[in-house]
C-alpha cells in the first residue's frame, strides 16, 4: 500500500516543486491516508516535513519554502508501526544524509535491523522502511547505484522506493520489486509515481520500472540500471491523462459520481463488446482451447464479481468454475487440470495477494487471463492476456463502477462464447431492459435516501439473497461496512435457518435482495421466518412482489423484467446507493474510509 510521488525540474526554472509534489500525492491518497511526508534538498541539507493524517495537513509547512528543484513524497497506509509522525515517511539515516520513501514490506527487516545495531546503527522508528534507509546509507561509499544494488540484494520482500541524497542535489534515485513505480517525462518536468494518474501532464512518456531495476533521474534524463548495475535501454510508452477524471464535478463525493457513471459505462461496454470484432478474435481462442476448468482469482469486490459470474459460466459454457480468494489460494495447493484457465480480476492490477496467486499459477505453466482497469499495471504485465474494463479511474476507495464493469465485461464474454443461442438471444435482447432499469434506479435515488435515513438508526445488518443474489448480498454488505463502519454480514437466505436465525431480534435489520426470479418463492418463505421472530426487514424486490411487500417493513421496487443474470448489476447499484446514503447520515469519510486503502499492495 502507500503512494509515492516525486518530481524534478531544471533548478533555474523550477517553481513550487513542493506544491507540485503534494498535488501528486493528493491523487495517490486512495492508496493510504494514515500519514504523509515530503522531502527535498535545500542548500545541501535534507529538508523534511511529516504529519499524521492526510496530505493536505502538509500544505501549511511549505508556504514559505524557496523554489527547490526536486521533491519526493509519501502517503502512508500503516503496516509496521503505529500511525505517528515518527513512523511517517520519508525516513532518514542517522547522519541525515539521505531521505527515502517506501511502498511495500521488507520481510527480513528484523534481521537487518539487528545487523545494523551490531554496527552501531540504531533505528528510531518502528518501520521496516527506516531499516532499508539505514542500510542504504550504511553501504553508501560515494556511488549510490552500488549502494542500492548491495542493499536491495539483501532485502526480502517487496518495495518501490524513491530517495534523495544531499551529495546529489539534482538526482532522485528509484527502484522497485513487486510494487509499481512509473517515471513520467514531459517537456518541463520528470515525475515519479505509484500510479500514472497522479501525473500532472496531459501527455507524458512513461517508463515503467521492472523488478530490481534502479533508476537515476535528473531533470534531463532517466538512466536505468539492471540488478548487476549495467545500464539498460527501456522503451517508453505514451500516456494521455484526462484531468477531468480526477474531479468530482457536481457531485459531493467521488463515490456518488462513480455510482452515476455506471449507466454510461454499461452502455459503453455493451456497445464496444457487440461491435468490436478484434476483441472477439482475441478472446475466443483463449477460452476455446480445451479449457476444462476455470479458476477465478480475486479479492474484495472483484472476488464478488467473480462469484456472480461463475454461475453464468457454468450454466452457459458448462465449464466447471471455482472462485478463490487470492490471499487464501496463494498458500493452498488447488487440484488443477492442465487445461485450467485462470482468470484474475483486479481493478488496480496491483493487489499483492492477487499478484502472488497469479505468479503461483504461472509457475504451473497455466494461462492467466486478466480483467483489469489500470493500464500497464503489474497484473497486466504478468498475465498472458488482458481485457480492460475501461471504467475510467476509480477514486473512491470503495469500489462501485469497477465492480459493475468487471461484472458486465465477464457476462458479455460468457454470452459471446455460449453455444446456447436461444438463451443468448433472449438475454441479448433483454439488455435494453437493463439500460432502462438503470435509468429508473438512478432517477429514484430519493426513495433510497429516505430508507437509508430510517435504517441508519440501526447498528446490525444481515444481507440475504439466493443464487446470484447471494454474492450480490456479499457485495452489498461489504459496501455498507466499508463506508459506514456498521456491523453487517451476508448470508445465503436458505442457510439462515441453520444458525444465523438465532441472532434475529427487533434490533437486527435484514436487507433482502430478492432479484432472483427462480428463487423468489423461496426467499419469500425465508422472510416470513424472519418476520415471525420480529426482525425488521427492508426488501429490494421486483415490482409487483405483493407478498414480499406485505411481509417486509419497507420495500424498494426494481423493474421486474430483468434476466436473473443481470439483476445483480441493478441490485448492486441500488445497494451502493443505500450504503452511500447511510454513510451520509453517519457523516463518515465516504471516499476515504478509515483503515482502508484502494490498492492493497501488502499481504
Ligand atoms: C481493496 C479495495 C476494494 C477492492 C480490493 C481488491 O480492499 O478497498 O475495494 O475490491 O482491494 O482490489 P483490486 O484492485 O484487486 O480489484
Amino acid at each position: 500500500m502507500c503512494g509515492i510521488f516525486g518530481c524534478i525540474e531544471e533548478s533555474s526554472k523550477a517553481k513550487k516543486i513542493l506544491i507540485k509534489c503534494l498535488n501528486g500525492l493528493k491523487k495517490l491518497e486512495y492508496r493510504g491516508y494514515d500519514s504523509a511526508g515530503i522531502a527535498s534538498i535545500e542548500n545541501g541539507r535534507i529538508l523534511q516535513y511529516k504529519t499524521t493524517g492526510k496530505v493536505h495537513s502538509l500544505d501549511k509547512n511549505i508556504i514559505n519554502t524557496k523554489d527547490l528543484s526536486l521533491a519526493i513524497g509519501h502517503t502512508r497506509w500503516a503496516t509496521h508501526g503505529a500511525i505517528s509522525e515518527k513512523n511517517a515517511h520519508p525516513h532518514t539515516d542517522t547522519s541525515k544524509s539521505l531521505s527515502l520513501v517506501h511502498n511495500g514490506i521488507i520481510e527480513n527487516y528484523k534481521e537487518l535491523q539487528y545487523e545494523l545495531k551490531q554496527n552501531g546503527i540504531h533505528c528510531i522508528s518502528d518501520t521496516d522502511s527506516e531499516v532499508l534507509t539505514q542500510l542504504i546509507a550504511y553501504y553508501f561509499k560515494g556511488n549510490m547505484i552500488k549502494a542500492l544494488q548491495t542493499a536491495l540484494d539483501k532485502i526480502e520482500g517487496s518495495f518501490a522506493i524513491a530517495l534523495i541524497h544531499k551529495d546529489f542535489p539534482d538526482t532522485i534515485f528509484a527502484s522497485s520489486r513487486d510494487a509499481p513505480l512509473v517515471i513520467g517525462k514531459s517537456k518541463n518536468t520528470i515525475q515519479l509515481s505509484s500510479d500514472v494518474h497522479a501525473f500532472s501532464g496531459k501527455t507524458m512518456k512513461a517508463t515503467f520500472l521492472a523488478d530490481n531495476e534502479i533508476a537515476s533521474i535528473t531533470h534531463k534524463e532517466i538512466t536505468v540500471y539492471n540488478e548487476e548495475g549495467k545500464k539498460k535501454e527501456k522503451e517508453d510508452s505514451v500516456l494521455h491523462i484526462d484531468p477531468k477524471q480526477h474531479s468530482k464535478g457536481p457531485y459531493p463525493h467521488f463515490m456518488l459520481k462513480e455510482i452515476f457513471e455506471q449507466k454510461i459505462n454499461f452502455s459503453k461496454s455493451v456497445d464496444t463488446f457487440l461491435t468490436n470484432d478484434n476483441l472477439h478474435h482475441e478472446i475466443r481462442p483463449i477460452l476455446e482451447t480445451n479449457t476444462d476448468q476455470i479458476l477465478i482469482i480475486a479479492c474484495g469486490s472483484s472476488y464478488h464479481a467473480g462469484l456472480i459470474v461463475s454461475s453464468m459460466i457454468e450454466e452457459l459454457l458448462s465449464i466447471p468454475t471455482q472462485v478463490r480468494i487470492a490471499s487464501e489460494l496463494r498458500y493452498q495447493s488447488p487440484a488443477l487440470t492442465k487445461n485450467t484457465l485462470a482468470i484474475a480480476i483486479s481493478q488496480s492490477g496491483e493487489t499483492c495477494d492477487t499478484l502472488g496467486a497469479v505468479k503461483n499459477i504461472k509457475n504451473k505453466k497455466l494461462p492467466v487471463f486478466a480483467i483489469c482497469n489500470v493500464k500497464g499495471s503489474t497484473l497486466t504485465r504478468i498475465a498472458d492476456h488482458t481485457l480492460y474494463i475501461d471504467a475510467g479511474p476509480e477514486i473512491s476507495v470503495c469500489s462501485t463502477k469497477a465492480f459493475s464493469a468487471q461484472l458486465t465485461l465477464l457476462q458479455l464474454l460468457v454470452l459471446h462464447l455460449t453455444k446456447d443461442n436461444l438463451k443468448k438471444n433472449i438475454i441479448l435482447s433483454n439488455l435494453t431492459s437493463v439500460k432502462h432499469a438503470l435509468d429508473y434506479l438512478l432517477s429514484h435515488t430519493a426513495k433510497i435516501e429516505k430508507l437509508a435515513k430510517k435504517y441508519s438508526l440501526y447498528e446490525k445488518f444481515f444481507f440475504i439473497g439466493r443464487d446470484v443474489m447471494y454474492p450480490t448480498a456479499m457485495e452489498a454488505s461489504l459496501k455498507l461496512k466499508e463506508i459506514t463502519y456498521l456491523m453487517s454480514i451476508a448470508y445465503p437466505a436458505g442457510e439462515m435457518k441453520h444458525g444465523p436465525i438465532a441472532l434475529i431480534d427487533s434490533k437486527l435489520v435484514t436487507i433482502a435482495l430478492c432479484g432472483n426470479e427462480k428463487t423468489l418463492g423461496k426467499i419469500t418463505s425465508n422472510l416470513i421466518e424472519i418476520k415471525s421472530r420480529n426482525g425488521p426487514i427492508l426488501a429490494f424486490c421486483p415490482k409487483g412482489s405483493k407478498e414480499i411487500e406485505e411481509i417486509a417493513d419497507d420495500t424498494f421496487f426494481l423493474p421486474n423484467n430483468l434476466d436473473d443474470f443481470f439483476s445483480p448489476l441493478i441490485y448492486s447499484i441500488a445497494l451502493q446507493l443505500f450504503a452511500y446514503f447511510v454513510a451520509i447520515e453517519k457523516k463518515t469519510d465516504i471516499d476515504q474510509p478509515r483503515n482502508l486503502a484502494k490498492s492493497v499492495t501488502v499481504e
